[in-house]
């Protein structure tokens, strides 16, 4: 392997090439990386009617002693439900309640992780018709132990009142829940039940092993909040950015169709230009363009719709004095967000409206917004589209040969017209598992290719980033997680091998092999930023099933530039190619670090059968 370190030969990569997307798809926010650990807070999720689902709610007693329905008499205008609890028993008397209580519980989703020593805010709205008592305690998962306890006591309480209070928890248990009980006779409801552990990141509500396991990433940009997510599968399901913003218990939530559950859009608009800054990333806003999987607007009808997105744009991007940079500094966020991308609907290009549509929202964000870098869904890799446009959407989603043979797919695509933002790529189906080692390396080779050809490649993101494991809605994903534990797939290690591409020079490499089917190689230098440091990587992947010698060669440095003590091997490899990683051993297969003490013009080096390599000189 020839690698041409002068500068004649070297071009920059854009500072945005690698970055992540975030959709609200296998609970990846609504218990994943929103840390609200309520499920249904509001009790809508059962509907805007009554009787209404309260689940995953349940009751605590039996008919004799608690009637809990539902009712429209919450005070929130947009969220009427409420739960209502009339209570027949009571502390002494004919009608005795159970020791501990009745009431109500909530499992959150699928367990609340309560840690000993952490502190959780509590709020909740409260009405009755007389005085009230009622616990409020965190507890085992079968309500036994009690892990955090408070009372609320209250003499008038005939308005809806807000109450809100700190508990901090004396043990630990991975699936405990919350419970709301009482020994008074009367009747009680309850709205917008929430609990947080104080400790999210910065505060802003993101649970911090899952904010960190996705800031190591170092991502460029954040695409948000979907895919599918964003369209619905019909109109009237799609995500509406202005039904996600304010406070949070004013917020309506929203059943997301596409994939099967209900979220309460504690993580909304905000949250997301919010992660966006918290990460360093640029936010890439995906907003609905008038299209569900199901239905359409008519262009002649779109004009509502792309007045919708100019205030979310004002909203991100306005003047704190702007109708909606007003509402974005009342939330606490006067200074604007650094806005620049926008996609204009998800994978809708064969979709009947998709241009019409299309073009009414890019003209009109062109004239208000020029700044804004627009994306659209058609993929020009191969005709050149017939619309205007900054960037076009690729996806690729197949098995694992398919992707690494797709790593020369933008070789021949044209070099003038828009940039490609690859905002969609994993292999899957068998190849894949759960996360294989072998889905990585075919995405790494395709990666390769998309650092090769990052003259006219801008963006590129893995999808999806986040899997609860109780709602595996899509499979593989990056980072796999439930209430209290998490680990990271090959895919996710794999794009470790790529975080300081975004900015750095790419060089000139020949691979000259009678194996250059399966051998794919890149190399960068770049700066550090943690011991401003000059480095050249060479990436190396191994496709094929045996170990390969390889001599790589550096030429365009300066004799004896390049220093052995400081200059490391990183290798992602494993014994198996369809290994994976899990819960039980989440550190199965990653990357490997080790010093390289043949390094310089020219190394020797043997790459592992199924392997991608990082030799980083220290020059
Ligand atoms: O990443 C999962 C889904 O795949 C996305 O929602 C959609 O854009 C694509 O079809």
């Amino acid at each position: 392997l020839y690698v041409n370190a002068s500068e004649a030969s070297a071009r920059k990569i854009p500072d945005t090439l690698f970055g992540i997307f975030f959709e609200e798809i296998n609970h990846a926010g609504a218990g994943g990386l929103w840390a609200e650990l309520v499920s249904n807070r509001g009790f809508e999720a059962g509907g805007p009617n009554t009787p209404s689902n309260i689940d995953p709610w349940s009751i605590l007693g039996d008919e004799s002693s608690l009637i809990v329905s539902t009712d429209r008499s919450s005070c929130f205008d947009r969220n009427k439900i409420a739960l209502k609890m009339e209570v027949l028993c009571d502390s002494e008397g004919v009608k005795k309640c159970p020791v501990g209580g009745v009431g109500i519980y909530n499992p959150g989703f699928w367990g609340m992780n309560i840690e000993q020593g952490k502190t959780y805010k509590v709020v909740l709205f409260v009405r009755s018709l007389g005085s009230i008592n009622v616990s409020v305690s965190l507890t085992g998962s079968n309500g036994l132990q009690t892990l955090a306890t408070a009372n609320i006591v209250a003499a008038d309480v005939s308005n809806w009142t807000k109450m809100e209070f700190l508990l901090e928890a004396s043990a630990t248990d991975q699936k405990s829940r919350l419970q709301l009980t009482t020994t008074r006779k009367g009747v009680i409801w309850f709205d917008q039940v929430s609990v947080m552990p104080l400790d999210t990141y910065k505060g802003h509500g993101f649970r911090n092993d899952l904010f960190s396991m996705v800031q190591d990433m170092g991502p460029a940009f954040i695409r948000f909040p979907g895919g599918c997510f964003v369209e619905g599968e019909w109109l009237r399901n799609a995500f509406r950015w202005k039904e996600t913003i304010g406070p949070w218990e004013k917020r309506p939530g929203h059943f997301g169709d596409v994939w099967g559950y209900w979220t309460d859009d504690g993580m909304g608009h905000f949250e997301f230009l919010q992660l966006a800054e918290d990460l360093g990333a640029l936010p890439v806003w995906v907003f609905n363009n008038g299209i569900s999987h199901n239905d359409e607007v008519d262009t002649s009808s779109i004009l509502p719709f792309v007045q919708e997105i100019l205030d979310g744009l004002e909203f991100a991007k306005g003047d704190a004095k702007s109708k909606w940079g007003s509402v974005r500094a009342a939330m606490g966020h006067p200074e604007p967000f650094d806005l620049r991308y926008v996609a204009l609907g998800n994978e809708d290009c064969g979709k009947k409206n998709y241009r019409g549509n299309y073009l009414k929202f890019y003209s009109a964000i062109n004239d208000s917004y020029p700044d804004i870098k627009m994306i659209s869904n058609c993929d020009g890799s191969s005709t050149p589209l017939d619309h205007p446009a900054h960037l076009y959407d690729y996806h690729v989603y197949e098995n694992a040969n398919v992707v690494y043979s797709q790593s020369h797919k933008f070789d021949n695509s044209p070099r003038t017209g828009p940039k490609v933002f690859v905002s969609e790529y994993a292999v899957t189906g068998k190849d894949a598992g759960t996360g294989s080692l072998l889905a990585a390396l075919a995405e790494a080779g395709f990666l390769i290719g998309v650092e090769r050809n990052s003259d006219i490649v801008e963006m590129a993101s893995y999808a999806p980033l986040f899997v609860n494991t109780n709602d595996r809605r899509w499979n593989p994903d990056a980072i796999v997680f439930d209430s209290s534990q998490l680990y990271g797939t090959p895919s996710y290690w794999m794009q470790h091998f790529f975080r300081e591409s975004n900015g750095a020079t790419l060089l000139n490499s020949t691979l000259q092999s009678n194996l250059s089917d399966s051998l794919v190689a890149s190399a960068i230098t770049w700066k550090s930023s943690v011991d401003n440091k000059h480095y050249l990587r060479v990436k190396v992947l191994n496709f094929g099933s045996n170990a390969v010698a390889l001599k790589i060669s550096i030429i365009g440095v300066e004799q004896n530039s390049i220093e052995s003590l400081g200059s490391t091997e990183t290798v992602l490899t494993s014994s198996n190619v369809m290994d994976e990683n899990s819960f039980g051993e989440p550190k199965k297969v990653v990357p490997l670090k080790t010093l390289l003490e043949n390094a310089g013009e020219d190394m020797d080096v043997v790459l592992s059968p199924y392997s991608l390599t990082s030799f980083d000189l220290l020059i």
